[in-house]
This record gives structure tokens, sequence and C-alpha cells, in this order.
């Protein structure tokens, strides 16, 4: 169990256990199975490891490196998108990536067959509570960890429902969930005109979203994590937020990805994002130290 002294106090009230962060995460080398452009900016690979490995948090993630000479010199987080075990006993983890600067535009050059470093699942993921329907929330193109939420939440018949929102189709997510779905546009392009909040607020002047009922497991920008979290001090939803930081080591080293946190038990005013993290209850974010 993690050692985290919030998560100690609802152990007992959730889906999944938590990864121990102190437990060793493991690493090899894995063939791509496919690396393809879904829609512009946006790649999907997937990439054979031991059957054995896993299964990961939703929430966790891998650092990955390729082995070609000359495409990367770090190992870069990706979170987890996908991860299954095949029926040959092989298994197959999934990630979905923009490629945005040197690193991650040679891994969409890399093709089927060749290998990749990785090192994980790293993290800590997200804490579902048992008794409460699960509202993913996702932003533009950081909702990777809530497909694989959605996947593992599937395969336990968890009430579960997606908003998602975004500025304009292009940077919509191409794929459809097969989960209840809502979605809001900022340019009106797509479903509703505006953003996650008023999805919410539109659900709960409804009556189809509760905070005695619902707990909110978000990913997305920061500017979106901190607007909803904000937003939730007037409704009191359990809530928890996956941080997107810059990452060195990836797993608790460097200090780089130092995030402000408040004050309490087993926090002092910086926690790691890479290993108390990615994702933590909102209310233990320092919104106004965060800087994007
Ligand atoms: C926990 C975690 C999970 C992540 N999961 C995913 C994922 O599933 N899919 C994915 O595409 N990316 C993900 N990222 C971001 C990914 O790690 C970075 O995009 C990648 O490290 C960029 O490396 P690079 O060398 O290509 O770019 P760099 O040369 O390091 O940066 C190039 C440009 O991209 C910008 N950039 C770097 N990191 C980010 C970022 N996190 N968000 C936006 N812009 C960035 C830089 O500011 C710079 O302008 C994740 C990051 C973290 C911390
Ligand atoms: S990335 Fe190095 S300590 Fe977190």
């Amino acid at each position: 169990m993690t050692a985290d002294p919030w998560y100690r106090s609802i152990e007992n009230q959730l889906l999944w256990p938590l990864p121990d962060p102190s437990g060793r995460a493991g690493r090899g080398r894995g063939r791509i199975q496919h690396n393809e452009q879904t829609a512009p900016g946006l790649w999907r690979l997937a990439l054979h490891l031991p059957g054995s490995w896993g299964p990961p948090v939703p929430g966790q993630f891998v650092q990955l490196q390729a082995t070609v000479p000359g495409f990367f010199r770090l190992p870069r987080p990706f979170s987890v998108a996908g991860w299954r075990v095949e029926d040959d006993g092989s298994g197959l983890l999934e990630i979905v990536y923009a490629p945005v600067g040197r690193e991650s535009q040679g891994m969409s050059r890399l093709e089927i067959g060749a290998e990749m470093d990785w090192t994980g699942p790293l993290g800590a993921g997200y804490a579902i509570l048992k008794n409460r329907r699960a509202l993913l929330v996702g932003g533009g193109r950081g909702v990777a960890p809530l497909l694989y939420l959605a996947q593992c939440l599937s395969d336990l018949n968890h009430s579960q429902c997606l908003l998602y929102g975004y500025r304009s189709h292009e940077e919509r997510w191409p794929v459809e969930p097969s989960i209840p779905f809502k979605e809001a546009s900022e340019d009106g392009s797509r479903g509703r005109k505006g953003t996650v909040l008023n999805l919410l607020n539109d659900g709960i002047d409804a009556g189809e979203i509760h905070p005695g009922r619902d707990a909110l497991y978000i990913c997305g920008p920061t500017a979106m994590l901190r607007a909803v979290s904000v937003w939730n001090e007037g409704f009191g939803f359990p809530l928890q937020v996956s941080l997107e930081t810059i990452f060195g080591c990836g797993c608790g080293l460097c200090a780089g990805c130092a995030v402000p946190v408040r004050g309490g038990e087993g926090y002092g005013a910086y926690a790691l994002a890479c290993r108390q993290g990615p994702v933590f209850p909102a209310e233990k974010v320092d919104w106004d130290g965060f800087v994007e």
C-alpha cells in the first residue's frame, strides 16, 4: 500500500489496491506491435511486454526510451492508456501520444518491430472509491490515463461516465468510448458549447450528478484541473487530479517534478509528482503556488 496518509485513510473503501511506491518497478525491452497516427498530431503505440507485467493501476505511467541511436537521449513519461494480456500470454501496453519535441517526434518514426526500453509501472494511480459512481473528467488530449481507467472500471462493471471538454475539434480525442459520455467544446463545434464545468453544472442542475453519490477523477491541462478544483470547493466531491509536470528521472531522484502542496501529515511544501503522484487528491495541491 502507498505510504501516503490520505490513501491509508480510505484504503478499505477502494475498488483496487494501490501500488506500493517503495516497491520496485520492472524494466526491460519491448517490441513495437503498432505505432500509427490516428488523428492530426496524435499517435497510438503498442508495445509487447511480458504478460506477467502489471496490471498497472490506472493513472500510473511508464518511462520509455527508444534503443535506436540518435532518437532518444532521455526516457520520457507516458501514461498507460491500455493494457491487456493476449491469448498467447504476452502482454500489450498501449500509449497515446503527441509528438511535441525531439524524443516524442523520434518515437513517431519508430517502425513495427523496433525495440524500446521501458521502466514501470511508476507512480501513484487513481484511488477509486467503491461506493460511488466514477465521473471521469478529461480535457483535450490529456485523457490518456482515463481511457485505461474506463477499461478497468468496465471490466469490474463499476458505474461510470466520461465528461470530456476541449477547445475545438482539433483537440478532440478521436476515440468514442463505450461508456456513457458527454462532451463540450469551447467553440461549439461539437457537443455542448462550453467547458467541462458547464457539463458538471448541467448534471447538478438536472439532478444527474451529486456530491454525495459521485467521485471525480480528472486528467487534462493544469488550468482545467485548477478550475475544477476551485469549482469543487463549493461542492465537495471527492476529487483526484493527475498532474503533468516536466519529469527528469521519473523515479524520485532528481526532484525536477516537485509540485507545491498544502501542509499536513506526510506532505511538506512540495511533493514529487513522479512518486507521490502523478495522481493527487485535489485538496492537497497548492494551486496558487503551481507554475505551469
Ligand atoms: C505523468 C506523465 C504522463 C504523460 N503521459 C503522456 C501521454 O500519455 N501522452 C503524451 O503525449 N504525453 C504524455 N506526457 C508528456 C510527455 O512526457 C512529453 O510530451 C514528452 O516528455 C515530451 O518529450 P520531448 O522530448 O518530445 O519534448 P521536449 O523536447 O521535452 O519538449 C518539446 C516541447 O513540448 C513541450 N512539452 C514537454 N512536455 C510536455 C507536456 N507534458 N505537455 C505539453 N507539452 C509538453 C515542451 O514545453 C516543449 O515546448 C506525460 C507526462 C507526464 C509527466
Ligand atoms: S522526475 Fe525526478 S524526482 Fe520526479
